[in-house]
């Protein structure tokens, strides 16, 4: 597919069965047609089983009204109070690190369907094996996430007013009290945030660790005869050796942590692929883009363009520097897509993150890989990006004085 995509830049197109396909890599024209066409490509149906018609998969009409809603729950007192809840999660995944994994079956499930020419129709993918555990799995969820909206119900009941402090509260206020949306649209925002919102940020978390593991050469410094790497060294600077949970302000002085994420998504988007549906005929660059096509924007491609990202398979946090940053074509950097139907949790996403990687890495060094550089870790191309063997590491608890 990137092969495809890479051949035939700035404008190609594909046939997928009886789809037509265009693939753009300009960073221009992916920031035009973003802001152009909203409708997501017909391939995006093939997750409607799970997730109906959520903020994800949703026909334009349904995302303006539902994001606008959503929209409230995401403003920054309500992010800045989910930081105890961080924490929290952050010290046991720290505390268990050795032993648990991410499962992301479902959406693997989703990518085999996505680029077959065959399973595009669904008497075919009907018959397959995959197509009827993706419905276990989709039952699964389904119903855990029915549960938690009639244990939140219960709990409410006989209060005056929902607690809207989180995100479900305040959409089953939307729900029961203002009557905005159905239960069944309730239940597809809730399993439509649970699919977008938690691989996807374990997955950067587990890139990130892989490029941490790869690069101790780069990072290293001499620091009286001890050797701390640049991330530990600005959260020595934070939190000296004191043991004290991470609050609000400190995320702020985490700026080469962030700027290492950022690289981190710019070499392993988490979608490394998006679709949008060209919805009437378009003119760019003397090419006609047909209406009914579907516009295919090869992020990861790039994210790795070396006539945009000098040295691209270079790990280098630096690139994100404000100064070196606005160098870059606006429409070249897209881990959250681009805006207006960009990633409604894309600030949720970065706290979170900082807050679990600071809180393992202030407590355990990441000493060894199963890759030598970045161009060794070979990844798919289905809805969400993976690496496929996996991440190895070695991990050693930190020695408090270092
Ligand atoms: C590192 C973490 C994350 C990354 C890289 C990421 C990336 C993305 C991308 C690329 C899209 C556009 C998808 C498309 O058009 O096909 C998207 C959409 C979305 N994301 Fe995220 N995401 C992350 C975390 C989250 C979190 C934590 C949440 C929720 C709490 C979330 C909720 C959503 C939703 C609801 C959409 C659909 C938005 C819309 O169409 O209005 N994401 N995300």
């Amino acid at each position: 597919m990137m092969e495809i995509c890479d051949k035939y830049r700035p404008i190609g197109k594909l046939w997928l069965g009886t789809q037509l396909m265009i693939i753009v890599t300009k960073p221009e024209h992916i920031h035009l047609l973003t802001k152009t066409f909203l409708g997501k490509a017909k391939q995006y149906d093939f997750m409607k089983q799970g997730l109906g018609n959520g903020l994800l998969t949703a026909p334009v009409e349904i995302w303006k009204f539902h994001r606008k809603a959503i929209n409230h729950s995401f403003n920054e007192n309500i992010l800045n109070s989910y930081m105890e809840i961080f924490v929290k999660h952050a010290k046991i995944l720290t505390n268990k690190l050795e032993k648990d994994f991410v499962g992301i079956r479902g959406s693997e499930i989703i990518g085999h369907r996505f680029l077959h020419p065959l399973y595009q129709f669904d008497f075919v993918w009907d018959l397959c094996a995959l197509s009827k555990e993706l419905v276990q799995l989709t039952r699964y969820t389904f119903t855990y996430v029915t549960q938690i909206v009639a244990r939140k119900k219960a709990q409410n009941h006989g209060k005056n007013q929902t607690e809207t402090k989180n995100f479900i509260s305040y959409l089953m206020k939307l729900t029961y009290e203002k009557l905005t949306w159905t239960e069944k649209e309730l239940v597809d925002e809730v399993q439509t945030m649970m699919a977008a919102g938690a691989d996807t940020t374990a997955l950067i978390e587990s890139f990130f660790m892989l490029m941490m593991a790869i690069h101790q050469e780069i990072q290293v410094l001499f620091h009286i005869f001890l050797i701390i790497d640049k991330i530990h060294q600005e959260l020595l600077a934070i939190f000296g050796n004191d043991d004290r949970n991470v609050i609000l302000d400190d995320l702020a002085q985490m700026a080469y942590l962030e700027r290492a994420i950022k690289e981190t998504m710019r070499l392993f988007p988490v979608g490394p692929v998006l679709g949008r549906c060209i919805d009437e005929d378009f003119v760019l660059d003397k090419c006609v883009l047909p209406n009914g096509s579907s516009l295919i924007i090869p992020v990861a491609l790039v994210h790795r363009d070396p006539s945009i990202w000098k040295n691209p398979l270079k790990f280098d946090p630096d690139r994100f520097l404000p100064e070196e940053f606005e160098k870059i074509p606006r429409g070249a950097y897209m881990p959250f897509s681009l805006p207006p139907r960009n990633c409604i949790g894309s600030k949720f996403a970065v706290m979170s993150m900082k807050v679990t990687l600071s809180t393992i890495l202030r407590n355990i060094r990441v000493v060894s890989c199963q890759y030598n550089s970045v161009d060794e870790i070979k990844f798919g191309v289905k809805v969400l990006i993976s690496a496929t063997n996996g991440y190895g590491i070695t991990l050693q608890h930190r020695l408090k004085e270092i």
